[in-house]
């Protein structure tokens, strides 16, 4: 492996986890060592699998910490940082963009400064779709210009600034990944699939914003982590990846997916589902559309997502109603 002794940051959430579970099952890395603040959106259940590798250990700390990060990198002999942490949830950086100017932009300067002052480690930075904005038609690309319009997405367009300043200005070794909406198990219930299982298993009202309309690409969470550890294995340095799923889905699309596989699994009927559908005042900014064009990473690596949506989907049901702890 081009790299084999690993520091994840962020590596208890939804995607980190999966990254850790995919690579610790079928690579060969020597060592992986998950430094992660443990915040509300981290759930250790979803590490349990790895917990008794011997290359795996659990640091909880704050990617803010310089002294600990850079403690980490000597004395783990770390040779590349993979960074997922961050403050994740558009609705939240709505009402306090602060915390996420700090863990998402101070966050990723103090881990790059660390990488500054050890310029041998390769750092890859995970980042988002929603950096480019809205679209009305087409597709982002890596060289599509970044108008965030989120709080969030700001914080993560200005983390990505400053991966590309770091690279240019000190000739460090980076890559940078954008992705569209993942899903599938471990998934904090906040965001949208999770939330809509488990009220209709509640009986509980879905909320829908605005219209419902908005379009998103969704894509399963382990093909995520297939692309980024394709990325660090044969990934060119200094390059942007754009990973998506091809498959956009207006949100009542979805929503209709979603109601047709709880429906069947659970002998209700659609309709008591449907009349559970609640649309609710749009949230302030909400981008309409996102679709990636994902031709780079298909072309340079040969990654192609091995979920379709309707097999990604019935995973995802069937987990949160079966294997859920
Ligand atoms: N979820 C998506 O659909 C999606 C799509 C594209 C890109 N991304 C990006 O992928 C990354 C991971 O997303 P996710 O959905 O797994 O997030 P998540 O919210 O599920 O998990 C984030 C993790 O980061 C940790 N964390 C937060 N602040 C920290 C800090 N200061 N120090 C150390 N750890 C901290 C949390 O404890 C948590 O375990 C993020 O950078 C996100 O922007 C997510």
């Amino acid at each position: 492996m081009r790299y084999k002794k690993l520091l994840v940051t962020g590596g208890a959430g939804f995607i980190g986890s999966a990254f850790i579970r995919y690579g610790l099952s079928r690579l060969p890395c020597e060592s992986l060592t998950n430094l992660d603040l443990l915040t509300y959106a981290a759930d250790p259940a979803s590490l349990q699998a790895v917990e008794k590798d011997p290359r795996y250990l659990f640091v909880q700390g704050d990617i803010c910490d310089e002294d600990l990060v850079e403690r980490l990198c000597i004395s783990h002999q770390i040779d590349a940082i993979v960074h997922f942490a961050a403050e994740t949830h558009v609705d939240r950086s709505i009402l306090e963009p602060t915390t996420f100017l700090y863990a998402n932009v101070a966050g990723t300067v103090a881990l790059l400064e660390v990488v500054r002052r050890h310029p041998r480690i390769h750092f890859h930075h995970v980042s988002t779709d929603e950096v480019y904005g809205s679209l009305e038609k087409g597709h982002f690309s890596e060289t599509s210009p970044y108008r965030p319009n989120s709080p969030y997405a700001a914080s993560k367009a200005a983390a990505d600034h400053f991966v590309r300043a770091y690279a240019h200005t000190y000739g460090l070794s980076t890559t940078l990944s954008h992705c569209s909406n993942n899903y599938g198990p471990y998934q904090n219930r906040e965001k949208l699939i999770p939330l809509m299982i488990s009220r209709c298993l509640a009986k509980e009202p879905l909320p829908v914003y605005g219209s419902g309309l908005n379009v998103r690409d969704w894509l399963y969470v382990d093909d995520h982590a297939e692309a980024l550890w394709m990325i660090l294995e044969q990934g060119r340095r200094g390059e942007v990846y754009d990973i998506g799923g091809e498959c956009e889905r207006q949100n009542l699309e979805l929503l209709g997916a979603l109601i047709s596989l709880l429906a069947a699994a659970t002998q209700e009927s659609e309709e008591s589902y449907r009349a559970l559908l609640a649309f609710v005042p749009d949230r302030p900014g909400h981008d309409l559309r996102y679709a990636i064009d994902c031709a780079k990473i298909q072309k340079e690596l040969g990654w192609r997502p091995r979920h379709s949506f309707a097999e990604g989907l019935r995973k995802t049901v069937d987990w949160y109603m079966h294997a859920r702890v």
